[in-house]
């Protein structure tokens, strides 16, 4: 990216996060990125704003059925929340840096934690559908990086540290929430994003579990990205909708991701409203 485009890059966030800053009275402290299946979250915001990403300048559009395209402000559990509610995609014909857009902008107003939720595929075999993981660790798989291009130094360092991509507290906060509340199927585990849209081949989901990764899906981590340079702290959850045994493939139908992260979704619902106030 040429530096004139870089400029052109920090005019729109920075007018994006302007047209939002005029628009709430209370700025958020957290952001929480809604996956498929999981929009429903929203309903349990309290003095909810909401504006549609298309009322807000430089927002890219989400063009996927599957997600809404609001972004929500208000009070969730006691604290003040910015929630996505749709996402956009790499393979939607996105560049990372427009994915990651959203999250640039709720930075600039202030957010300090961001919990990205998802829908994927299940790598480890001890998963089953519904659970719930946790991310200790990722594998980013793109051909984009949204850090790339030139650095605005003023938002972030140049080559960001990802030694401890998610914070160890916020894990644990998970795990313990998980456990209050009964659920076993909350585990930790390695995300790896892929570009998509077609899914895996058995050869590739045999390759993506010996690289490492427990569960895989076609977003997150360029806002995962964003979010570190910003210097936020993430919690990362997929639920975990299919479970991919490259020796006994069967179809991946997005109908069934979408229901079955439907069916996770409330007790997803149930974990955050335990976890979001002990941010
Ligand atoms: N692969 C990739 N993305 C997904 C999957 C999957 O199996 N399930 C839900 N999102």
């Amino acid at each position: 990216m040429h530096r004139k485009q870089g400029a052109i890059y920090r005019e729109q966030v920075e007018e994006a996060a302007a047209f939002l800053a005029h628009k709430i009275s209370v700025r958020p402290d957290i952001i929480l990125q809604l996956g498929t299946g999981l929009g429903a979250l929203a309903e349990a915001v309290e003095e909810q704003v909401v504006i549609p990403y298309a009322e807000i300048p430089h927002f890219p559009q989400s063009t996927v059925t599957s997600h809404a395209g609001n972004l929500i402000f208000g009070t969730l559990c006691g604290r003040k929340a910015a929630l996505l509610q749709g996402r956009l995609h790499f393979y939607e014909g996105y560049s990372a840096r427009q994915v990651a857009f959203p999250v640039r902008v709720l930075s600039l107003l202030g957010a300090r934690i961001a919990v990205i939720t998802n829908a994927a595929g299940g790598l480890n075999p001890d998963f089953l559908p519904g659970t719930i993981m946790v991310f200790s660790d990722h594998i980013y798989l793109l051909p984009d990086n949204p850090l790339r291009g030139p650095n605005v130094d003023d938002w972030g360092p140049r080559f960001p540290d990802f030694s401890q991509p998610y914070d160890q507290r916020l894990q644990k906060t998970a795990f313990a929430s998980a456990v209050e509340l009964g659920f076993a199927e909350v585990v930790g585990g390695t995300y790896v994003c892929i570009p998509g849209p077609s899914l895996e081949t058995p050869a590739e989901t045999r390759y993506l579990r010996m690289i490492g990764a427990d569960a895989v899906g076609m977003s997150s981590l360029p806002e995962v990205l964003v979010a570190i340079h910003a210097g936020m702290q993430v919690l990362g959850l997929s639920v975990v909708a299919n479970v991919n045994d490259p020796d006994n493939f069967t179809p991946i139908l997005l109908d069934d991701i979408v229901s079955a992260a439907g069916r996770a979704g409330s007790r997803l619902r149930q974990l955050l409203s335990r976890i979001v106030p002990q941010l």
